[in-house]
């Protein structure tokens, strides 16, 4: 891969996919701005990194809620780094629900509608809207969103949070199209199952739950210097779980 003396800013950098994504950026040479409104998780990525040899990171507590936090977060690393090439938007919560399907959208209480949309959907406008102003003036950009396949798809009992990756799918597109000529790219990858412990049963076509390396490595591709010509694109990452339903008459 070719990155050229870049700048990557992550959100949600201690979290499982954020950690992996920061590390595959050192681990190609991309210096880092890691933001998380958890510090502790950053501190203990940071010393992992360091036994690793990668040190070319900095830390940024930072609630992508706030606009204005965000703000201020962004032009503390413009000062730290001196320029900004490539933005993550990873940070969101994925709150588990014990009866799948059974918070349907009437019993949905009105702050967690809120709380979902608020950091998935306005944190990622809050970020890009701090973050293009640079990148337009140095007319070079990669910008990639985190989405999902629910986003896609849908699911049932999660509405809010469906409703808050479609927005994130739809402003990637339209982002996209009002900066192409601006040598800004604008992509999303959409995660299906990814967690820490592999499993089987995961009703993909590869017949496995995916990881934070698969994710993170297709967001590397999407952020390279030589995916210029990519953009407006949602890439999913989901071992083939939205080509259809698994037939489970296969034998393998
Ligand atoms: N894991 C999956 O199966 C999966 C599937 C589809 C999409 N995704 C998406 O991938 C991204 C990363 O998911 P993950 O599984 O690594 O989640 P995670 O919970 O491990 O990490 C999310 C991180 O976001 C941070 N965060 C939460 N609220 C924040 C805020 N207001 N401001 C800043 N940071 C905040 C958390 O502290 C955490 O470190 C999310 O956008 C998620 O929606 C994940």
């Amino acid at each position: 891969m070719t990155f050229n003396n870049r700048v990557a800013v992550v959100t949600g950098a201690s979290g499982y996919i954020g950690g992996e994504i920061v590390r595959q950026f050192l681990r190609a040479g991309v210096a880092v701005a890691m933001t998380d409104i958890v510090p502790d998780g950053m501190n203990r990525l940071r010393e992992e990194l360091a036994a690793e040899g990668l040190t070319n990171v900095r830390a940024y507590q930072h609630d992508v809620t706030s606009g204005e936090q965000t703000r201020q977060v962004f032009a503390q690393i413009l000062q730290d780094f001196g320029h900004l090439d490539i933005l993550v938007n990873n940070a969101g919560v994925w709150e588990h629900r014990d009866v799948p399907g059974q918070q349907r959208l009437e019993e949905m209480a009105v702050p967690e509608w809120e709380r979902i949309i608020a950091i998935s959907l306005n944190g990622t406008i809050h970020c890009m809207q701090a973050a293009l102003p640079h990148m337009i003036q140095a007319h070079y950009g990669r910008i990639i969103n985190l989405g999902s396949i629910a986003g896609n798809c849908g699911l049932p009992g999660y509405a809010d949070y469906s409703a808050a990756k479609a927005g994130v799918i739809m402003l990637t597109k339209v982002t996209a199209m009002e900066n192409g000529t601006r040598n800004i790219t604008v992509n999303v990858v959409s995660p299906g199952m990814i967690h820490r412990t592999p499993a089987a049963n995961s009703g993909t076509w590869l017949g496995r739950n995916g990881s934070a390396h698969d994710v993170a490595r297709c967001v590397l591709f999407l952020a390279d210097d030589e995916a210029g010509y990519i953009t407006g694109m949602d890439l999913p990452v989901d071992g083939g779980r939205t080509l259809g339903p698994h037939n489970a008459n296969m034998k393998d």
